[in-house]
């Protein structure tokens, strides 16, 4: 039997580590073949995905010997991790390992919408010198951040965002009023509709469930103001990008940023071919820092499962449940 199934880019350190210590099968284009990791699974005791494989009931079926799904990332979308938990197998994860990250991309995607920068840099070096078409920029400063999931990245940008000066309002049904989380980044909670009302920026940051799914829908963006920009750094099914390219086209917001799309990746799309739209390939957790954290955590963790001691960063249980 081999021990761990890799089915995406997953590199680094702790990585190598693994592959030293384990026999690891390192197949970082598998994900696109679901049927034929579902064929080679039965003989591994491990899996290690990013969001692109989808672990499902079905594959986890087949995985008749795993002990544990290593999922490189904080999103568990792509992880039947319900299916996983009746079958006894652990599931990891790196729920903060790459939370800076994001937050720091958020903030980034904020200020290259208020301020043009990706068109002004087309422009520019397309030869053009045009000052005139990039007068009217606004500043963060003083602006209304509605923050949709005052979780730990959702926090963390609220953060960044005061120290940049702007006033914070969040929704999040889940978080304590009461909590650290909400006095120190002196955020108001409102209600969605208030959130939509008053943001200049809005920038989400909520998980993909039932509820989630086409929050931002054509009632939504109808809410919010002519001016305002809106940010998505999450996952890209919180969005119905048809609603959103309606929005655009009736000017109903001034200017999008999305790092996460619906499909990804996409199939051609009108949002492509918009000045006011910054289209990234779901890379806000990329980073040095904190790709090194999160496959640093992972790698330990799976390491620390097929070692037969407990898992630090685990979704359900510490160790297998299953004999
Ligand atoms: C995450 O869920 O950690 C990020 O969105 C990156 C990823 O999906 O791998």
């Amino acid at each position: 039997m081999s021990d761990i199934l890799v089915t995406e880019a997953i590199t680094g350190r702790e990585m190598e580590a693994l592959r030293s210590a384990f026999s690891v099968a390192y197949e970082p284009e598998l994900w696109k073949s679901p049927e034929r990791i579902k064929q080679i699974l039965p003989e591994f005791k491990a899996i290690v995905v990013r969001n692109q494989t989808p672990v499902n009931a079905d594959l986890i079926g087949a995985g008749k010997q795993l002990r544990v799904i290593g999922r490189a990332g904080v999103g568990l979308d792509n992880v039947d991790a319900k299916t996983a938990s009746e079958a006894g197998i652990v599931v990891v994860y790196a729920p903060e390992q790459n939370s800076i990250s994001v937050a720091e991309l958020a903030i980034g995607l904020m200020i290259s919408l208020a301020r043009e920068i990706p068109a002004a840099d087309r422009s520019t070096k397309g030869g053009a010198w045009d000052r005139k078409r990039f007068m009217g920029g606004v500043e963060l400063y003083g602006k209304t951040l509605g923050v949709v999931g005052l979780g730990r990245i959702g926090f963390l940008t609220a953060m960044r965002a005061r120290g940049l000066g702007m006033n914070i309002i969040a929704h999040d049904t889940f978080v304590n009023p009461d909590s650290f989380m909400v006095s120190e980044c002196r955020a108001q909670l409102v209600s969605l509709d208030e959130l939509y009302q008053r943001s200049d920026f809005i920038t989400c940051h909520t998980p993909e469930t039932a509820q989630t799914i086409g929050m931002f829908n054509d009632a939504a963006f109808s809410k919010m103001k002519k001016s305002a920009y809106f940010i998505n750094t999450s996952r890209g099914k919180v969005v119905d990008e048809d609603a959103l390219i309606r929005a655009l086209k009736e000017k109903k917001i001034a200017g999008v940023a999305l790092d996460v799309r619906a499909k990804e990746p996409p199939a051609a799309s009108p949002l492509s071919e918009m000045d006011n739209v910054i289209l990234l390939p779901h890379i806000a957790a990329f980073t040095n820092e904190g790709q090194t954290r999160v496959v640093t955590s992972v790698c330990k963790d799976v390491a620390a499962i097929l070692n037969g001691q407990p898992a630090k960063n685990f979704f359900n249980f510490p160790t297998p449940r299953r004999a």
